[in-house]
């Protein structure tokens, strides 16, 4: 296997705390609690092995970074390694006085979360009374800032038949960009799924909603569009393929080759405090457990596809197969694929939401 590229970002979950709840959470079940995380001088000092090791891009993420009392410093330190920082926040939590000081610390870039396009549905999904609101006004004081805006909207049944409302949000709210992404069944989605699992009619309704404004937007507003590959033929190369374009590192410093690799339990993560982030990236057993060609069962080794989504994602191939070895269960040569057609007729349920807990 020949030596992997260094990464270009770093996702850091500066905490597991967060106001609101939501049910698609990408946290896992077991949640850090806030005396096992990082301290201000051990995050400054992985902005700089980041740096050093070839890392551009770092996106301050949690739970809910703002409420890490020491975030400013925390951008700072980032700045001053020479990363660009993206700071993914739910705007709860967000003071003027904060996003000023943000500012001054040379922040570059916010993405903002939005729940629904309306309080009623926002504040349902996000189990949190009023976030709606605050977080229009959040939006309102970015806008005067004049930080470049990305709003970031997770779509499932209750709110993708308001696409083009959400679209329009992110226009009135001064947006460059708007990711949206459909809701993906780890941690505590999968405790969800009944409740939240799109229809096809509705996804197939969402990506022609995506081409037909993409192209009247053109210039004005980029729309990203994550969509499910559950109706695909062929998985999606995951991460750009594992352990090759980015690493999470938790709020306790265990440093991960995606958001749900933790859901993998052959693996164990090397801790931040105990080996260097080069260290861990070029030769730390869990980044190079699906790295190369080698691991891949014979059905991806003898595929033409291999090198195009390098087998799929592993943590859908545990959270699915029940094998994180296995070919990703959504290709329809994966011996694995009827289990996806089943989930995909798991009936709509209208249970409450399993919220995700609190630290
Ligand atoms: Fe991808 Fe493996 Fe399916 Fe080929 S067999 S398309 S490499 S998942
Ligand atoms: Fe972990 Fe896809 S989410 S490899």
């Amino acid at each position: 296997m020949s030596r992997p590229q260094p990464p270009i970002a770093m996702l850091a979950e500066l905490t597991h705390v967060c106001p609101l709840a939501c049910p698609y959470c990408s946290n896992p079940m077991e949640l850090t609690k806030k005396s096992d995380e990082l301290d201000t001088a051990t995050w400054a000092r992985v902005f700089a092995q980041a740096a050093d090791l070839g890392v551009l891009q770092l996106h301050l993420s949690g739970g809910e970074p703002a409420a890490r009392r020491d975030l400013v410093e925390l951008v700072k330190a980032a700045r001053d390694a020479g990363l660009y920082t993206n700071l993914i926040t739910s705007g709860v939590g967000l003071t003027e006085a904060k996003l000023t000081a943000l500012d001054a610390a040379g922040l570059d870039h916010v993405q903002l979360s939005v729940q629904g396009i309306t309080a009623a549905l926002a504040d349902r999904i996000g189990g949190y009374k009023g976030g709606f609101e605050r977080k229009m006004h959040v939006a309102e004081r970015i806008a005067e800032i004049g930080f470049p805006l990305t709003l970031n909207a997770v779509m499932h049944r209750h709110n993708l038949d308001d696409l083009p409302a959400t679209i329009a949000l992110a226009q009135r709210l001064g947006a460059r960009r708007i990711e949206v992404a459909c809701v993906q069944f780890h941690g505590w989605a999968e405790a969800n799924r009944g409740q939240l699992q799109p229809t096809a009619d509705q996804v197939h309704a969402a990506k022609a909603t995506v081409e037909a404004e993409r192209e009247r937007l053109k210039g004005a507003l980029v729309i990203d569009f994550v969509a499910p590959d559950w109706f695909s033929d062929f998985p999606k190369a995951c991460m750009g393929g594992w352990g090759s374009t980015g690493l999470n590192i938790t709020p306790a410093g265990d440093v991960l080759p995606c958001h749900a690799a933790e859901s993998i339990p052959s693996l164990e993560f090397a801790n931040i405090t105990q080996a260097s982030l080069s260290d861990i990236w070029y030769d730390d057993a869990a980044f190079n457990a699906f790295r190369g060609t080698d691991w891949m069962p014979p059905l991806c080794q003898s595929c033409d596809r291999r090198d195009i989504d390098f087998g799929g994602c592993r943590c859908q191939a545990m959270a699915i197969a029940g094998d994180a070895k296995a070919t990703d269960p959504i290709c329809r040569k994966s011996p694995d694929r009827a289990k996806v057609d089943a989930l995909l007729n798991v009936a709509p349920s209208e249970a409450p939401f399993v919220y995700r807990g609190r630290v």
